[in-house]
Order: C-alpha cells, then sequence, then structure tokens
C-alpha cells in the first residue's frame, strides 16, 4: 500500500471548510478574524526541536522504555492565576513522577495539562442555572462561567489573554523545573512528609524507604544530588486539547529547518472524544502538525474506527507521533479495551497506550454536582493493566485531571471525602479534579500496581 506524505494537501487552514463540533460562534467574526491575525504575528510558546524531542521520548514508551504522566488542570482558569496555583501543581506532578519512577523502574516522561488547557468540550449547548437558560460554559479562552448572559457570549479578545496567560505559566515553569526546585532529593523530602502526615499515608513508609534506600544508594555510588548537578533539572512538557482550532491555527508556525508544520502552542496536543470524527475540522487540522498527539477513545469506539483515526493521523507509523488515551469507564474496560488493542497492535500501528481514568467515571452526585470516586478512577487503572498485560502490549501511561490545591470535588481517597463534603472546596472550572493527597495516593497505589505487589 502506498503511504500519502504526512500532510499531502493540508494547509493550516484547511479545517476551515470542514464540519467543526464543538466552535464557539463568534458573534462577529470580523473581530475574531482580528484576534486570529494579531496571534499569527506573536512569538511561538514553544520550540518546535522540543515537540521532536518529545515524540522521540514517546517513542521510548511505545517501546516499553518509558512510562507517560500526563497531568493538570481540567480547565485553567483566568481566575486562578497565579504562581501558587502553577507551583503547587508542578510539586504534585513531580511528587507523583519519582513515586511511578521507582515503582516502574523506567524513566517517566512528565507532560502537564497545563499553559494552554483553556477551551472545553461541552455535552450541551446551553445549562439550566435557577430559572434561567444560558449558553454553556466552553472555558475562559471562550467565555465567561458566571451564570449571566453576558457574560456567556463568546468573546475573542479571550484568546489574547489565553495566549499571554499561557506565555506567564510556561516561564514560570521552565524557571521551576530547570533551576532547583525539581531536585529529586527536594521531591523525596515532599513524599516524605505525605507518608508522616497520616496513618493511611503511613501505609507507603516501605516504598518511602526503598526510595530514600536508592537515593543514599546514588550518592554512595558518586552521583551527584546537588542542586549543581543535571539531576535536579528536570524535562516538563505541556499538552491540552487542541479544541479551539482558531487559536491553534494561529500559533501553528513553518519549522524553518525541515519545511515541517508545527502547533506551537504546546509541545503536545490531543483530539478529544467530541471532536475526533474522520472527516471532521478537528482531525483534518491535526493530521498536518507534527508534534506528537493523542486521541482520546471512549467507550463507543470500534476497532474500525480506531484503525481508520489511527491511519489518517500517522500514515507513516511513526513511533511517539500518536498517543491512544482510552477513557472507557471502570465497569467496561475488561470488555471493550480489548478489541481495540489488538486490532491496533495487529495492524502495526506503534501508539502509546494511556488510561485516562476520569471521564469515563464521572457521576452525578445527590446534592447535584460532577464528581468521581478514586475507588473508580483506580479501578479503571487496574482494568487498564490488567488488559494490557493479558495482550502483552505496553501499559504506557496515564491522564489525570489534578490540582496542587485541596479541593473536595472528588470522592474517597486517603481522607476519604464523603458526598456530604463535596461543598466544602468545589472550585473546579468544568470537570472534578483529584486534590494533591488524592494524587500523590493515587501515584503510591499505581507504583505498587507496577511493580506488580
Ligand atoms: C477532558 O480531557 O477534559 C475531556 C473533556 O475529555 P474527553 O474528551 O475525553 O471527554
Ligand atoms: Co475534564
Amino acid at each position: 500500500m502506498e503511504v500519502a506524505p504526512h500532510g499531502a494537501g493540508w494547509t493550516r487552514s484547511g479545517w476551515r471548510a470542514l464540519p467543526a463540533a464543538q466552535l464557539p460562534q463568534w458573534p462577529d467574526p470580523r473581530a475574531a478574524g482580528d484576534v486570529v491575525k494579531q496571534l499569527y504575528e506573536l512569538p511561538p510558546l514553544v520550540f518546535t526541536g522540543e515537540a521532536r524531542r518529545l515524540t522521540r521520548a514517546l517513542a521510548s514508551v511505545a517501546d516499553r522504555r518509558a512510562f507517560l504522566l500526563q497531568a493538570g488542570d481540567c480547565a485553567e482558569s483566568f481566575d486562578e492565576f497565579s504562581a501558587e496555583n502553577i507551583v503547587d501543581k508542578l510539586r504534585v506532578i513531580l511528587q507523583m513522577a519519582v513515586v511511578l519512577t521507582y515503582g516502574s523502574g523506567v524513566r517517566v516522561l512528565k507532560v502537564g495539562r497545563i499553559a494552554g488547557q483553556f477551551a472545553k468540550p461541552r455535552s450541551a449547548a446551553t445549562e439550566r442555572v435557577g430559572e434561567l437558560e444560558l449558553p454553556v460554559f466552553r472555558g475562559h479562552i471562550v467565555n465567561d462561567d458566571v451564570p449571566v448572559p453576558a457574560a456567556r457570549v463568546p468573546d475573542p479578545s479571550r484568546m489574547l489573554m489565553a495566549y499571554h496567560q499561557s506565555s506567564a505559566t510556561l516561564n514560570l515553569l521552565r524557571a521551576y523545573t530547570k533551576g532547583g526546585f525539581a531536585d529529586l532529593t527536594n521531591v523525596h523530602a515532599w513524599n516524605q512528609e505525605f507518608v508522616a502526615s497520616s496513618a493511611e499515608g503511613r501505609r507507603y513508609e516501605a516504598i518511602a524507604e526503598e526510595i530514600d534506600r536508592a537515593l543514599r544508594f546514588m550518592r554512595a555510588c558518586g552521583v551527584d544530588l546537588s542542586t549543581d548537578s543535571p539531576i535536579h533539572q528536570v524535562d516538563f512538557f505541556t499538552s491540552h486539547e487542541a479544541l479551539l482550532l482558531d487559536y491553534e491555527e494561529a500559533l501553528t508556525r513553518k519549522d524553518p529547518d525541515t519545511g515541517e508544520w508545527y502547533d506551537c502552542s504546546a509541545h503536545m496536543l490531543w483530539i478529544g472524544e467530541r471532536t475526533h470524527q474522520l472527516d471532521g475540522a478537528h482531525v483534518e487540522f491535526m493530521r498536518g502538525v507534527r508534534n506528537p498527539i493523542a486521541v482520546k477513545i471512549g467507550p463507543g469506539a470500534e476497532p474500525a474506527e480506531v484503525l481508520e483515526l489511527c491511519e489518517a493521523l500517522n500514515p507513516a507509523r511513526e513511533s511517539g507521533r500518536l498517543t491512544l488515551t482510552t477513557r472507557i469507564g471502570v465497569n467496561e474496560v475488561r470488555r471493550r479495551l480489548p478489541p481495540l488493542v489488538e486490532a491496533v497492535e495487529r495492524a502495526g500501528h506503534p501508539v502509546v497506550w494511556a488510561c485516562d481514568p476520569m471521564h469515563g467515571n464521572t457521576f452525578v452526585s445527590e446534592s447535584g454536582r460532577k464528581t468521581r470516586h478514586f475507588d473508580d478512577v483506580l479501578g479503571e487503572i487496574q482494568a487498564f493493566f490488567e488488559v494490557h498485560r493479558s495482550l502483552g502490549s505496553w501499559p504506557g501511561g496515564v491522564h489525570i485531571e489534578l490540582t496542587g490545591d485541596d479541593v473536595t470535588e472528588c470522592l474517597g481517597g486517603i481522607e476519604d471525602i464523603l458526598e456530604e463534603q463535596l461543598p466544602l472546596r468545589y472550585t473546579t472550572a468544568c470537570d472534578p479534579r483529584l486534590n494533591a493527597r488524592q494524587s500523590i495516593d493515587l501515584a503510591f497505589r499505581l507504583a505498587e500496581l507496577l511493580r506488580g505487589d
């Protein structure tokens, strides 16, 4: 079979001729066009070489030599934009990565859902708030969540605000991950604090002690763990859902060395469960950019459709290019995942298999709040591992929604958050997130799973 060259017949704006799900209707399309023009002139947020490096790193995940930890907010918020918020999230992700590295015994790639995760796909175009039927909130890059009609009108100037917030966030992430904060000894000390801070945490004392011993061993072998050594720096990549194509198009730039196009709004981008129609605008746009990309695969996906997505998005079968992020729900994974894995593996597509245990396990609590139970999140990951292990494929990673704050949005976990506690600190702009302690708890459970305990 002849393989079409990557991106054949593709242009940056070619998606505009196709049906596009989930995009806002800008009230004044000329004003939106003007913002897109301004964004075209602004500097890229990431460098193409970094995206290529992430593709190579993801190829090592596909090749069973690394594990992917993708995590961050469901939706970043213009209202909660602060250094503290960013750093707290980074700290949790770094803590999880250290625990997972130990558990998996392989390198852990750290990819944040951060510095651009603003646009949200929604299941309905309107929502009811009290007596009012309002246009739905689509993320701060489009409109505001305040429940009054004026706030819900899509405002294209928000794309510029999202760009600048992403730029400042990325700047801080680069400083913190290269400047000493991510020092392995530091991160391990935070984990020790977590373990010591509660009776439940002490369950993980044995693992924490083993990691401690490994660090002492490294020091004894002469590995320099001081802040001047390269070991105190980490690679941290950014990602978000490539939903708002006006924004993504405007940040797509040609690499001067290779002549290829990269979406320089983030290192990695994904297509959501609601926008992966094969003849739709999102698949068309994403097939032409050379970043590593992911597609969310839900419980309704059939093997033939998933194979077509692989062909459309990775016709050259380049390892590291495509991640399939399954988000099936704890009760369906054992039945739904195997046929997908078998079809893709049989066809020889070198994908990274990642598990998003959040989106298939969302339900509305009795008090009317969207939530998820920690046990379902862990349960979907366990089932994901079981399926891959029984088929001989590599359970390559996890995709988690979390925050560094002490929120009460998901039930259960180390402090056993109960239904009646949900209103205490329920602050998400969209889906319920694991709080810091639930996230670290999950990482320790995952470490046990990776070690086969
Ligand atoms: C998300 O990742 O926040 C999301 C909406 O996911 P999905 O497309 O899988 O529903
Ligand atoms: Co979400």
